[in-house]
């Protein structure tokens, strides 16, 4: 059954205008969590005070706080600040000086009590934004082509563990189990681990996979819980680390990358400097430059060696993200160990990514501080990195891609789909899937599109890019064969 394709408002032309400003020169294409509209200017950070721009770098990983930070007199009134921004100004106060930006991604996202993705459902036209499995059945359907083909390569074991990182909704899991339902062989020997740190997506997964618990009267450690749509074991796992080892393993990572949280550099006369963000006077955040080099420093030299000189020569703004670093060690890591491997769909550059964190809420683009945690965070994907991170971790596995979206799935046959699937459906049905197959491998605005304006649609075939990493033993994995 089709799912209805989901039209959402996002008018981002207005919501931009009044920040256009003050932003630093992008130097990366504009960012783009999915919304479905047409605008592409990027409402970025409010501008950054330059502190104690003069003073020269020292071997000394230490931050200079004074001046940076005057506590306001203590007050009775009641304060209208959310219990994340209270938190956040706490941990400002607390540490008597500026967070990274790093940190305040992460805490604005995955904070336990009020991070964006803990408490609710935030995709879709009710929720903030839209993604690829939310767009069409196709997309879970397409991945789900690929990691069977991945078995096939593998010589079909007969125990593998398919991992999903981020599984938002589990539709494209749910897509992939529907999908593969009828290959027994691949669906018996799969045991589905979903990496998830939000308790609410957990439940929502839960049920989307139409998960039923099996309690083997043995107490909780001997709960089982299946997924019926395809008869497979479900686990969930706050991080990779705690997915068992040892069996072949696929993992897939759709639009997770981007959320991982981003350290933000900015170049001035004395070197680069870290962008941090502090409380005024007036208790609002502002972007800060650190006036001495922070520990994230490291990362930022080891990306600019995997770089060209030229590269980096005409950059302003580096970001940089030690957590897809990490992450891209221990996917290495495991594949090359216990076989396997894994597919990274997201948006992103091959090349450094400069200035691109984004906010968006309700399909609008906002600014990165207002309101944090009622908003999604995210950044572009730097892909040079995650293959010199899994080649540096690792011998025995090979990277490939980035390809474009367009170029993954078309090779996989997503055409052959969309023309199966149109012969047996109603005209509205058509009309859905024909929009949520070129919103998937379009490029650009929709030239079809009669809607209104602020709806058009706007392609991602080549906006999201999809590499992969591999064991050696198993080859050149599917569709990035023909690149
Ligand atoms: C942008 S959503 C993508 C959802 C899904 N893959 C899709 O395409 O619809 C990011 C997902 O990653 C989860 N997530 C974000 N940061 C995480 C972290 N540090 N650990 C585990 N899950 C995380 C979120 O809760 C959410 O499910």
């Amino acid at each position: 059954m089709l799912r209805r394709l989901l039209q959402v408002s996002a008018s981002r032309r207005l919501s931009n205008a009044h920040f256009l400003t003050s932003l630093p020169t992008p130097s990366s294409p504009p960012p783009l969590r999915y919304s479905s509209s047409s605008s592409s200017q990027i409402p970025n950070s409010t501008s950054v005070e330059h502190l104690d721009d003069q003073s020269q770098p020292t071997s000394q990983i230490s931050i200079d706080r004074s001046g940076l930070y005057n506590p306001p007199e203590h007050s009775h009134e009641p304060s209208s600040d959310t219990e994340l921004v209270k938190h956040l100004k706490g941990i400002i106060k607390f540490r008597g000086g500026p967070i990274s930006v790093a940190e305040y991604m992460a805490e604005v996202l995955t904070n336990p009590k009020a991070g964006f993705y803990m408490n609710r459902d935030v995709f879709g036209a009710e929720g903030d934004f839209i993604t690829s499995p939310e767009v069409s059945q196709m997309f879970g359907e397409m991945i789900g082509v690929w990691a069977m083909c991945l078995w096939e390569q593998m010589g079909q074991p007969n125990r593998v563990n398919l991992v999903e990182l981020g599984p938002g909704r589990g539709t494209l899991m749910a897509d992939l189990l529907r999908g593969a339902s009828k290959l027994k062989n691949f669906t018996e020997s799969l045991h589905i681990h979903m990496v998830e740190c939000s308790p609410t997506l957990q439940k929502l997964q839960h049920h989307n996979l139409k998960c039923t618990d099996e309690d083997n009267m043995g107490g909780d450690l001997d709960k089982r819980t299946i997924s019926t749509l395809a008869g497979t074991p479900v686990s969930w796992h706050a991080d990779l680390e705690q997915v068992p080892s040892g069996s072949p393993t696929i993992i897939i990572a759709h639009e997770f990358y981007d959320a991982l949280p981003v350290h933000q550099f900015q170049r001035a006369s004395r070197g680069w400097c870290e962008k941090m963000i502090d409380v005024t006077e007036d208790s609002l955040f502002r972007f800060v430059l650190s006036p001495q080099p922070t520990p994230a420093i490291l990362y930022l030299m080891k990306r600019c060696q995997w770089a060209a000189t030229e590269e980096v020569a005409k950059l302003e703004h580096i970001e940089v993200c030690p957590k897809a670093i990490e992450l891209t060690q221990t996917i290495a890591k495991r594949i090359g160990s216990d076989g396997g491997g894994a597919l990274i769909i997201d948006y992103g550059l091959n090349g450094i990514v400069s200035n691109s964190l984004q906010a968006i809420r309700k399909h609008q683009f906002v600014d990165i501080l207002d309101n944090p945690g009622s908003a999604d965070l995210s950044a572009y994907v730097d892909f040079p990195s995650i293959k010199h991170s899994a080649e540096e971790a690792s011998e025995d596995v090979s990277v490939h891609g980035p390809i474009t979206q367009s170029q993954f799935l078309r090779s996989l046959g997503i055409d052959f789909r969309a023309e199966a699937l149109l012969q047996n459906c109603t005209d509205e049905q058509a009309e859905s899937l024909k929009t949520g197959y070129w919103r998937l491998v379009g490029e650009g605005e929709a030239q079809f599109w009669e809607g209104p304006d602020e709806q058009v649609p706007i392609g991602m075939g080549t906006r999201y890019l999809a590499m992969a990493i591999v064991n050696k033993k198993q080859g050149v994995p599917v569709s990035f064969n023909e690149v």
